[in-house]
């Protein structure tokens, strides 16, 4: 099982002040940048202060991610070749283009574990597609690697790629953001949404996230450290789902034992499809099941 990703903290590789922050908040995982959020001036200088970080800051329970430079910038090689050492607990590979450019950044990763003698495929993979190119090339991606974890959704860079202009609801890049969660889910990785880029509508966030979720995303990226509790909550089943999942499983196994794959719950109908939507939800709240 994958570690459990409900947010993910975003910040520039160059700012130590800001990884400080990002690992005293008890976040699932925390990203490094080294791509956008890092000028072209200070590529050097991040990688730096990234394997700095991770030699000396606590991160408590928080998954230490560096975000790369794409396969395409040039950059990437280095970014891995100045950072590997100091064994983060993954990378983010952004604008991911092709089940090549997976394997590329994971052949690098398969030298570094042989020469260091760590665990096959211990250091984990996050895709991020986000160009039109990666949407088309959706299943090819999925299954390149099993180093692969997830894959996330980049609606900006997409936005970019297409000519579309961003709206608050986003209907511009549905389809695209669709695709990610189906694809995710058609090869077993978490599915992880765009982030949320205006830094006070946290009610605009709150229903961003939870339609997301309610999409089958099981997380979120995160810009801002006032963005995280808002995405854990939209990405935690409330207790009332939690105890409506269990009744539903409960019955489920009930009417089965007496020879029945459909009955009446709760005034709706419920078979096969709504035990696994169950199955899931308690899944994603990190309750065992009978
Ligand atoms: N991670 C950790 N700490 C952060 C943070 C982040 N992503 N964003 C802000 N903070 C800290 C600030 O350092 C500040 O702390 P301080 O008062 O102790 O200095 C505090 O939270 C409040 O920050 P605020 O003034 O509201 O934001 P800002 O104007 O300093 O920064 C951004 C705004 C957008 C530049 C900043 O949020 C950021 O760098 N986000 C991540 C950007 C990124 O990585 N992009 C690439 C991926 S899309
Ligand atoms: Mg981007």
């Amino acid at each position: 099982m994958s570690h459990p990703r409900r947010a993910l903290l975003f910040m520039p590789g160059d700012d130590s002040r800001k990884i400080a922050k990002g690992a005293a908040l008890g976040v699932d995982s925390i990203i490094m940048d080294l791509e956008d959020g890092v000028a072209a001036s200070r590529k050097e200088a991040a990688r730096a202060t990234v394997v700095a970080a991770l030699a000396s800051v606590d991160f408590g329970t928080s998954e230490r991610l560096v975000r790369l430079n794409s396969v395409s910038s040039g950059l990437m090689e280095a970014d891995v070749a100045a950072t590997v050492h100091a064994r983060p607990d993954g990378y983010v590979l952004p604008k991911v283009e092709s089940g090549d450019n997976v394997r590329w950044v994971c052949d690098l990763l398969s030298q570094a574990e042989a020469d260091h003698g760590w665990p096959t495929r211990s250091l984990r993979l996050i895709a991020i597609v986000e160009t039109a190119r990666g949407i088309l090339r959706l299943e090819d991606i999925a299954q390149a690697d099993l180093r692969l974890d997830a894959l996330a959704f980049g609606a900006e860079d997409l936005a970019g790629d297409i000519g579309a202009t961003r709206s608050r609801d986003g209907w511009e890049v549905f389809h695209a953001r669709s695709a990610v969660v189906i694809a995710a889910a058609a090869y077993g990785l978490q599915a992880l949404d765009t982030p949320w880029t205006d830094l006070g509508d946290l009610a605009g966030l709150d229903a961003d996230a939870r339609r997301a979720a309610d999409m089958g995303y099981s997380g979120k990226l995160a810009i801002h450290p006032r963005h995280v509790p808002v995405i854990v909550a939209a990405f935690t089943p409330s207790p009332e789902a939690v105890a409506a999942a269990q009744r539903l499983l409960a019955a489920y196994h009930t009417h089965q034992a007496l020879g029945a794959g459909v009955f009446a719950f709760d005034g709706r109908m419920v078979d096969a499809p709504m035990l696994r939507a169950a199955q899931r939800l308690l899944a994603q709240a990190g309750i065992a099941q009978p």
